[in-house]
């Protein structure tokens, strides 16, 4: 695996994301076994950076993550847990109040970070900060940071938290590169914020082109893979593909030591 760095945190490019393990917007018992083989699956294939909501199968995404930790004889301190407080419980008790839930259901006592999950219309930042600061404090969370927040509410978030901002999780994929063109990598690349790429595969849909087929099969890879390896090219982008099929759980994993050459890149980057 590779890592990179800012100067409070050193994560792995590629983490395992958890949006449909046990569930989509409810709870569904019928993915319970499949979603934890896959948990178990990323644990035994090296996976540490595991990003999870409350907001995942409302709470059973977190039970089944925590479980899969508990279970796997491996120090808590081994794994990076990120998890995020849904924009409905912004205010300072409810933002507390959903802490102390998503530590019981993954069975911890802190979560490594914790990400305000999106912005909320009518969301008073001053009073979530004061509620995330206290986290902190406390040592139930270890790192602060924020999702799908644009540039003036990431800059308004770095002025009200005590401790840095360590990420804004967004899209970004060879279909999405949204958050390249406002500006947002560039940013974080210049203010030491990893910027998190979610649904980098396009959530399965991945569109086949040739030059990716070509890419893939000089290097006997995936074109999934080609692309994780595009994601990860830059500084301090991260990634964390889901997957609950242990093949591509495995390949997914192994995308991360892929060596795309600057054609290589140049043409996927023409792709996006
Ligand atoms: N902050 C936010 O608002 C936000 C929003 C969306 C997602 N996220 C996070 O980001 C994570 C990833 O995003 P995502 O789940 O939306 O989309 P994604 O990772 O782009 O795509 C997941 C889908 O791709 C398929 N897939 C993965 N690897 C594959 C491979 N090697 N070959 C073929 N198919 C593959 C999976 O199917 P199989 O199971 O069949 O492999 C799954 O259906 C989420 O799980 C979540 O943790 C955050």
């Amino acid at each position: 695996m590779k890592f990179d760095t800012i100067p409070s945190l050193t994560l792995p490019k590629i983490g395992f994301g958890t949006w449909k393990i046990g569930g989509g917007s409810f709870p569904d018992p019928k993915v319970d076994t499949v979603s934890t083989a896959a948990l178990h699956s990323a644990i035994k294939v090296g996976y540490t950076h595991f990003d999870t909501a409350e907001m995942y199968a409302a709470g059973h995404a977190e039970e089944l993550l925590g479980q899969a930790v508990a279970s796997s004889q491996i120090k808590r301190e081994a794994f990076f847990i990120t998890s995020k407080v849904m924009p409905a419980h912004l205010e300072y008790d409810q933002v507390i109040q959903s802490c102390e839930k998503s530590l019981q259901r993954l069975q911890t006592e802190y979560i490594d970070l914790y990400l305000i999950h999106w912005p909320a219309s009518d969301m008073k930042l001053v009073e979530t900060f004061r509620a995330l600061n206290k986290l902190v404090k406390d040592g139930k969370v270890k790192h602060l940071g924020v999702s799908n927040f644009n540039l003036k509410l990431l800059k308004q978030s770095q002025q009200l938290s005590e401790t840095p901002i360590v990420t804004n999780q967004v899209p970004y994929s060879l279909n999405d590169r949204s958050y390249v063109k406002n500006g947002m990598l560039e940013y974080c690349q210049q203010n030491d914020i990893f910027f998190t790429a979610y649904s980098p595969v396009d959530e399965g849909k991945l569109r086949s082109t040739k030059t990716l087929e070509e890419i893939a099969k000089a290097h006997h890879v995936t074109s999934y893979q080609i692309v994780l390896a595009w994601v990860i090219s830059h500084p301090r982008i991260i990634t964390i593909p889901m997957s609950a099929n242990p093949s591509h759980i495995q390949e997914n994993f192994e995308a991360a030591e892929i060596e795309l050459t600057k054609t290589e890149l140049d043409m996927l980057e023409k792709l996006a």
